[in-house]
């Protein structure tokens, strides 16, 4: 039986208790249901670079031109795409911070979004080049309702997935869970419903 890979993304900052580190749980014992997984796990609560000057200069030098210094700068960067690109299914648990994403999260777009890996520009505008990839994005919130206009989280991932080519999106809402008792047990019986 062939594996089918996952790259899992906990960009909450609470390691205990988060309701979004629950229901990625949650989706990946479905998803596994009658299939064998690979998840590789990125927890950007463990970390995460911004980038830099130095980034920034070695990114847009030729691939083939980089110093090994440059090289170095660019290296979490590189293992970062490598999982998104050997993924098939990415599974994003994104909590809104102060209506956006969390800054790890974004730091983590950052990383990833690279012309000539993820993107290329054409004739026609940018073209996302990480094609053929599923995502789930569980979005928690405790009082913004989910792609309303104060959410500036959840058409922003929606955008950058599509901006790198991942166009294949479905979004787990366990948002206003401190409005709505039944928040969590939605998002449950979404994830329930899920065709493994
Ligand atoms: C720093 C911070 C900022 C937050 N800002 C918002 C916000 O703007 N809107 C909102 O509805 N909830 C906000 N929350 C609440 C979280 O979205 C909510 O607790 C969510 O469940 C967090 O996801 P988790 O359970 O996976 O940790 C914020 C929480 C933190 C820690």
């Amino acid at each position: 039986m062939s594996k089918l890979n996952i790259l899992r993304i906990d960009a909450s900052m609470r390691v205990k208790g988060s309701t979004g580190r629950q229901l990625s749980d949650q989706l990946i014992d479905r998803l596994g249901q009658g299939q064998q997984l690979k998840v590789v796990n990125r927890d950007l609560s463990q970390g995460i670079s911004f980038i830099s000057d130095a980034w920034i200069e070695a990114n847009f030098t030729d691939k083939a031109e980089r110093s090994p210094q440059q090289q170095g700068v660019l290296a979490q960067s590189d293992a970062l795409v490598g999982e998104v690109r050997d993924a098939d299914v990415l599974v994003l648990a994104v909590p809104i911070y102060n209506f956006g994403v969390p800054a790890a999260f974004k730091a983590w777009v950052d990383q990833i979004a690279r012309a000539r890996e993820t993107f290329r520009f054409t004739e026609r505008g940018p073209e996302g080049l990480l094609t053929g990839k599923k995502a789930y994005v569980i979005v928690t919130s405790g009082g913004t309702p989910m792609f309303s206009d104060i959410d500036f989280a959840s058409g922003f991932v929606r955008h950058v997935l599509g901006f790198i080519g991942i166009t294949d999106v479905t979004f787990i809402g366990a948002d206003k869970q401190l409005m709505d008792a039944e928040a969590l047990a939605k998002a449950e019986a979404q994830i329930a419903a899920i065709a493994a």
